[in-house]
Order: structure tokens, then sequence, then C-alpha cells
């Protein structure tokens, strides 16, 4: 499973195979998150691996300056195509989220939609919270979107199978060595590709944790992208919102 988010995520299938995540959830959750921050017009909104771009562009239409970064080519591409189709200014950039590293300053950083826990190790993990300090202008904010792993291991579908667009998706989920992983079986006509996703597992406690050792103050909490409270049982998602403590 090493690295597999270089070869899943940069494959013209995952666009075609996950294109309907969609717009209205990313506004969703960025209207919650906007609602709660109220940032001026004139601020930096870092999407840290931001794919293919749904939230940069909600954000780029709103008038906020947007930047993006990826590692996937792919999905950067489709980004930008989206972006000059829509006469957006959004610029992005081709990085790993380990080594990132920037000229400009942000005031809000995001990392949505489950970017996070991909890495062996707890500290490639939480690399880029730690590095994202000397990325603010100022005092920014943080916000992680992550999935909630007690709901995941009380409400797992381990197996599904869709159809694309003719293209047949199956996928196989299972929990192993604290991580939950995904075995994708696609079939196009007569091909078959199989590709794999890895996501290691922080439970609230670990995330509150971990962010704590690293300085940051949880400011707000939701379980769900409607703003609902996080119930560590019931809610699917982890959503903070994180500021570095004032020392
Ligand atoms: C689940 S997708 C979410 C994309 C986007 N945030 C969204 O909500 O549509 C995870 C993203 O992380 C990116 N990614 C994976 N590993 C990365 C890395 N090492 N550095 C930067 N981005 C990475 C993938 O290319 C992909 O776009």
């Amino acid at each position: 499973m090493k690295e597999w988010y270089k070869d899943w995520f940069n494959s013209p299938l995952y666009l075609k195979v996950y294109n309907h995540r969609s717009s209205e959830d990313a506004e969703k959750l960025l209207s919650l998150i906007l609602s709660f921050i109220k940032p001026k017009k004139n601020v930096k909104i870092l999407d840290s691996a931001c794919g293919a771009g749904r939230h940069a562009l909600f954000l780029a239409e709103k008038g906020f300056n947007t930047f993006g970064f990826d590692l996937s080519k792919t999905l950067l591409l489709e980004a930008s195509r989206k972006a000059r189709i829509q006469k957006l200014n959004i610029k992005y950039l081709l990085t790993d989220i380990r080594t990132a590293c920037f000229k400009t300053k942000f005031d809000i950083i995001l990392n949505i939609f489950t970017s996070f826990g991909y890495f062996e190790t707890d500290e490639e993990n939480f690399r880029f919270f730690r590095n994202a300090k000397s990325f603010f202008a100022d005092m920014g904010y943080i916000v992680i979107d992550y999935l909630n792993p007690e709901f995941l291991k009380n409400n797992l579908v381990s197996d599904s199978t869709k159809n694309v667009d003719g293209i047949l998706v199956k996928e196989h989920r299972y929990f192993e060595n604290n991580r939950i992983n995904k075995k994708i079986t696609i079939t196009s006509g007569v091909q078959v590709y199989r590709f794999e996703e890895s996501v290691a597992l922080y439970d609230f406690s670990a995330l509150k944790k971990e962010f704590e050792k690293l300085n940051y103050k949880i400011e707000k909490l939701w379980g769900s992208y409607d703003g609902g409270e996080f119930d560590k049982k019931k809610s699917e998602r982890i959503i903070m919102v994180l500021r570095p403590c004032v020392t």
C-alpha cells in the first residue's frame, strides 16, 4: 500500500469515477466554515490537497484570493481547466503536502474531505500542520475535515458496487493496523484496473492530543457539514477549526 495516493489520485479513472463529488457538499461545508470565521474579502485562502478544485472554485467565486495545491497533476489540470472556463483567478501549485512551502502567506488554510492520514507515520501525517504555522500571514485559521473512525467502525459497508457511465466499480473496505483500507476494482470494457486506498485512523481524542502538542487550540468542532454538534458515536465527520495558541 506504500504511496498508493500517487497512483490512484493521478489516474484519469479517479476523476471519471469520483467526478460526482459534489460542489453542493463543498458549498455547504465552506458556508459553515466562512460563517464561523467571517473573513474579510481580501484574505488569502489556501486549499491543501485541493484535488479537482471544487472548494477553490467556490471560494474564488466569492471573491477570496484563492490558492490550492495537490500532488496529482491530473486533478490539478482539471482544476485549472474549470477555473479557466469560469474565468476565475486561482493559483494552483503541484507539490507534496509533506514538503510544501510558499512565498505567499495565508489567512486561512483548509484540509478538506479526508485529505489527511495517508502516510505511514504520525510525524508525516501531522507534518503539514506543524509546518503550517509558518504559512500564516498573521494568526490564521486551519480547518480539517476528516472521517470519524468511531462512526466508521460501527457503520462500515464492507463491499459495494456501482456503475458510473458504463464503468463498473467494486469497492472492498476493511480495517487493518488501525487504518481503513479500500481495494478498488474498476472494469471498463475488457480492461480491469486495481487501486488501493489506505487512511490512518485517528479518533477525536488522538487528533486533539496531537494538535495540542503542536500548540493549536480547537476554536470550533462540528460533526457534519450541516453544522451538527460532534458526537463521538453518531457523527460521520470530525470538522475542526484550529488556531495557533498565542504563547
Ligand atoms: C480525497 S481527495 C480530496 C480532494 C479535495 N480536497 C476535495 O475535497 O475534492 C484527497 C486529495 O489529496 C491529494 N493528495 C494525496 N496525497 C498527497 C500528497 N502527498 N500531497 C499533496 N496532495 C496529496 C490527492 O491527490 C487528492 O486530490
